[in-house]
């Protein structure tokens, strides 16, 4: 039996001694078994997506002066306003929509709070979310739980490109809401302007809100923009926009992000969010805030991560692996056919075990576990971590 599998049904034995989960396929998730076992057998984890270098002392100084400086205490509700101002204008400055920090702006415990309070303001037992698989592990337990229902847009490797007759076609008279999410984790891809317009064109004619996880907005490659569902003034007016300084600013722990949404909107969201949270880490607002105001902290992440990305390639060229170079996120998908016929976790588990390299298994991201033969890799690690997974990447035969 695989490990994955053993871990798996150790979770779902002990939840019937609770009672009536409400999440009952809910297991453990793929991150945290991968990452336990790399752990066991010391390996280089390329598994989770978090940088193994540290983020800029400057932030940190500036965290350390807010509470220096007594912003210890709540912050506003809805994010303290100098951060939403900021915010505000960034926005309005790189994709020409004007959100208001008042009511259209909400400081939140990383995106994945925003998705799951955008979720949970808006669905109803019975209604139909719109999930594009591989899809980011939170949104459909986040579904669930409100008895909301996924539908499922499976899309194919390689190139997993959106075919937007099909996505057309999963649209119902249940459809409240659809999920994208671009630059895309796990596949490294894009949507692009002309993706963009034609799901507006789509969904011109309902009132299905968009919630556009944008996580990875600033990690792009090859001079491509980030199109954001901001920009398009047909789903500006009903989408959820969600991102994440985590990402950004190489601080996954500190969970902090935001959402952008209209005013009507918003006002639900924020319903749900005053109970959930109530507010969020009040210092790290106040240094962010200070920090966002300099462009250069932000633009030249695409910059950075790109020369990652062609050094891990580089390190691989004489590899079996194939693929396509990432587009956007910090991760890059190796397809491994000319290897191995396993199941993509077997082999997931055996290069832990066997060769001290940990990845993640796009099967788990599929519909009924898919298996694509591809295997996920994050190069946000230091050039060592890298060459060293190269290596190792290099001498599988
Ligand atoms: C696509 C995607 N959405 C959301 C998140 C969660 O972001 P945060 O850590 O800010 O909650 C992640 C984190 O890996 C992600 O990859």
């Amino acid at each position: 039996m695989c490990i994955f599998e053993f871990l798996t049904f150790t979770t779902m034995e002990y939840s019937s001694h609770i009672g009536n989960s409400k999440l009952p396929k809910v297991e453990t998730t793929i991150f945290t078994t991968v990452g336990n076992l790399a752990r066991k057998h010391n390996a280089i984890d390329l598994s989770q997506g978090f940088p193994n270098f540290e983020a800029d002392r400057t932030l940190m100084s500036l965290v350390n002066d807010a509470m220096q400086h007594g912003h210890n205490q709540y912050a506003p509700m809805q994010g303290y306003y100098g951060l939403r101002e900021v915010i505000s204008e960034k926005i309005e400055q790189l994709h020409g929509h004007s959100y208001s920090p008042e009511r259209e702006i909400t400081i939140t415990v990383g995106a994945t709070q925003a998705i799951f309070t955008a979720i949970t303001a808006f669905i109803h037992k019975g209604d139909e979310v719109i999930v594009i698989k591989p899809a980011y592990d939170c949104y459909e337990p986040a579904i669930r739980l409100n008895g909301g229902i996924p539908v499922y847009l499976q899309l194919n490797a390689p190139d997993y490109k959106i075919d937007w007759h099909l996505f057309r076609q999963k649209l119902t008279d249940k459809t409240k809401m659809v999920i994208i999410n671009t630059p895309h984790n796990p596949s490294g891809t894009i949507l692009s302007k002309r993706d963009m317009e034609q799901l507006e064109a789509i969904l011109k004619p309902t009132n299905v809100i968009l919630l556009s996880d944008e996580v990875y907005e600033h990690i792009i490659f090859d001079g491509a923009d980030h199109e954001s569902a901001s920009r398009f003034p047909g789903l500006a007016n009903r989408t959820f926009v969600c991102a994440s300084f985590g990402k950004t600013f190489h601080v996954t722990g500190w969970k902090m992000g935001y959402c952008a949404a209209p005013e009507s909107l918003m006002a639900e969201f924020r319903k749900v969010h005053q109970f959930a949270v109530f507010c969020v880490d009040h210092p790290v607002q106040r240094a962010m805030a200070t920090y966002l105001k300099n462009a250069s902290h932000y633009l030249g992440l695409n910059d950075f991560y790109q020369k990652k990305r062609d050094f891990f390639l580089d390190g691989i060229k004489s590899s079996k692996f194939k693929y396509k170079p990432s587009q956007g996120t910090y991760f890059q998908l190796l397809q491994y056919t000319p290897l191995t016929k396993e199941r993509d976790e077997v082999l997931a588990e055996r290069l832990i075990i066997e060769n001290g390299l940990a990845s993640i298994p796009i099967s788990s991201f599929n519909v009924a576990n898919r298996n694509d033969y591809m295997l996920r890799f994050c190069f946000a690690k230091k050039k060592e971590t890298l060459e060293k997974a190269a290596e190792i990447l290099c001498n599988l035969n």
